[in-house]
């Protein structure tokens, strides 16, 4: 199906729609080797070489990776410190997929990986309340005084936490397993939240992303999202898009 030549540009990254029109005009796009000048010009992805710059334009399939990463891992494409990072368990994957968010490097559980920067935009963004599970394994018991704390918002030093689902899921040798439902991303939020009502967390997972869970995917596995999780995904981070 043919596409207009902007929106294509678009798609493959260049600029928005509109920057690609005023590169377009300005005679840096060549379409089988010559300069297309119209604005309305269209052509057929797949079929027609489109370059800027003399560069090609091209647009990638979107992947969309769920990871249960094990702790031990960066999330990150390159550390510097030349330890694990989440990207070497996908390596069979050909496109170059980022990270969506992060998890620290002692925290296990579900991670996303894509190339799809929108989606990944949109879904960290708190305006868009994408609720995120964790379980987390706390030293000692929390008091309800302090579980309806963290329920309410805690003060950290880069602001008050919004409302989070909290509950007790278990008891282990006199520690406590919380289950935490948040929809924020602050760096290290579930980690500074138990700090703060003097509970340290022993060990963290993310075990739900929207609709995503762990289920069937062991520690350090990997799998596409069906074209139903990416739709279920996409409406609820990106409501009123088109896709
Ligand atoms: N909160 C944390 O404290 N650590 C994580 O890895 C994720 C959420």
């Amino acid at each position: 199906m043919k596409e207009r030549l902007q929106k294509y540009m678009a798609r493959a990254g260049i600029a928005s729609r509109r920057h690609s029109e005023e590169i377009i005009a300005a005679g840096r796009v060549k379409v089988n080797g010559a300069v297309v000048r119209e604005p309305g010009a269209k052509i057929e992805p797949g079929h027609d070489v489109v370059t800027v710059d003399n560069k090609t334009a091209k647009v990638e399939k979107k992947v969309y990776i769920l990871l249960n990463k094990p702790s031990g891992y960066v999330t990150t494409l390159k550390d510097p410190q030349g330890r694990p990072v989440v990207t070497d368990l996908s390596k069979e994957i050909p496109q170059r997929v980022y990270p969506v968010g992060r998890l620290d490097y002692s925290t296990e559980g579900l991670l996303l990986l894509t190339n799809d920067g929108r989606l990944a935009y949109a879904l960290t963004h708190p305006r868009h309340e994408i609720q995120k599970i964790y379980h987390a394994l706390v030293k000692g018991v929390p008091s309800i005084e302090k579980i309806n704390q963290m329920k309410k918002g805690i003060d950290l030093s880069d602001g008050t936490t919004a409302p989070a689902r909290v509950r007790i899921i278990g008891k282990q040798m006199g520690d406590t397993l919380l289950e935490i439902g948040i929809h924020e991303g602050k760096n290290r939020q579930v980690r500074r939240m138990c700090e703060h009502i003097g509970h340290p967390v022993l060990q963290l997972k993310r075990v739900k992303i929207g609709n995503l869970t762990l289920h069937g995917l062991s520690k350090g596995r990997h799998r596409h999202l069906t074209h139903q999780e990416i739709k279920q995904l996409t409406t609820m981070a990106l409501p009123k898009s088109k896709y």
